[in-house]
């Protein structure tokens, strides 16, 4: 396998000169942010387009924000960079791409105070379906997410995806292929790394970012061609899990599982126990958008070659 490039700290440089300590604040303490993004291949057009890069990036820099780990660029240097990285790969496939923002010094105690140890990483690797299935089985966790008092998930904190394990390895360990994640007051919340949505009597309901939800920009694309392009009324409010198992339809939405049915939730049959019409067009809407074969919805898709 060809060896892969990497941006860290300010410079394109190969994987392997990438040196992270045992000792950093980051390993041992998951002092660290991060994002996940696509960019997807054409093949008609052998063009690759990163998806809504600014979007992602300012969502960076928000966490790197919250977080007092403040990083020298800006947004749209961080867009050029990653443009640039994509090229220098020479990728012409679909790509994941995660840049992390992490605590890099060797100091003993998870201070955040400080800025001369934080490190900006971003590697990309090919990915194209997350999961092998079309549709998903999923039970609800007894693993309750964490809220924004305590880890706050709207940071995309790497600390946080010990949370996501666990529940994921739970469902997995009981049969299903993902866990749903309810809130510490028992409203559903979202998938381990994705969010959530519900079809009922011809709505499209997701929880509010006050549910302690990651605000998803696939979240925010799925409203966004709901209502302009299959005249859906769209409602962010707090879901019951019993709403789970009488919903005509449920699915995921997220950058990695991107848009996904769920056709069983606790055992529960939902709504015909397939794939339903609305996730359906969606996401045959959204490989057009993404792939930048809709004029109305081409500034989200940034060209690398
Ligand atoms: C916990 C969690 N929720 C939701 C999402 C979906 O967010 P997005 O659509 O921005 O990828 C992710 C993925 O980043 C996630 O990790």
């Amino acid at each position: 396998m060809k060896e892969s490039y990497v941006f860290y700290q300010g410079e394109i440089i190969r994987e392997s000169q990438v040196n992270i300590g045992i000792r950093s604040k980051a390993f041992n303490y998951g002092l660290g942010c991060f994002e996940g993004i696509r960019a997807y291949w054409d093949d008609e057009k052998q063009q690759l387009y990163g998806f809504r890069l600014e979007e992602h990036y300012e969502r960076l820099l928000e966490s790197c924000k919250a977080l007092y780990m403040d990083i020298p660029y800006t947004v749209e240097e961080l867009c050029r960079w990653t443009v640039e990285l994509l090229k220098k790969n020479e990728f012409k496939t679909t790509v994941y791409i995660r840049p992390v923002v992490y605590k890099g010094s060797d100091e003993l105690t998870p201070t955040l105070y400080g800025d001369d140890d934080n490190r900006v990483l971003i590697y990309c690797q090919p990915l194209g379906s997350l999961v092998d299935k079309e549709t998903l089985r999923v039970a609800v966790s007894s693993w309750r997410r964490i809220s924004d008092t305590m880890l706050p998930p709207r940071t995309k904190p790497t600390a946080a995806y010990l949370n996501s394990a666990l529940a994921s390895l739970e469902a997995l360990q009981n049969g299903f292929d993902e866990a749903v994640f309810l809130t510490d007051a028992g409203n559903v919340c979202e998938g381990p790394g994705e969010n959530i949505f519900i079809v009922k009597k011809g709505k499209l309901i997701t929880p509010p970012p006050s549910d302690h939800i990651l605000e998803g920009i696939t979240r925010d694309l799925v409203m966004e061609l709901a209502k302009n392009e299959l005249g859906m009324e769209v409602v962010e409010r707090s879901i019951s899990r019993t709403e789970l198992y009488n919903s005509e339809e449920v699915f995921f939405s997220g950058t990695a599982m991107e848009v996904t049915s769920i056709v069983e939730v606790d055992r529960r049959k939902v709504g015909t126990g397939e794939e339903g019409k609305i996730c359906k067009e969606l996401k045959e809407i959204f490989q057009d958008v993404t792939r930048a074969n809709n004029p109305k919805y081409a500034h989200y898709c940034t060209p690398v070659y």
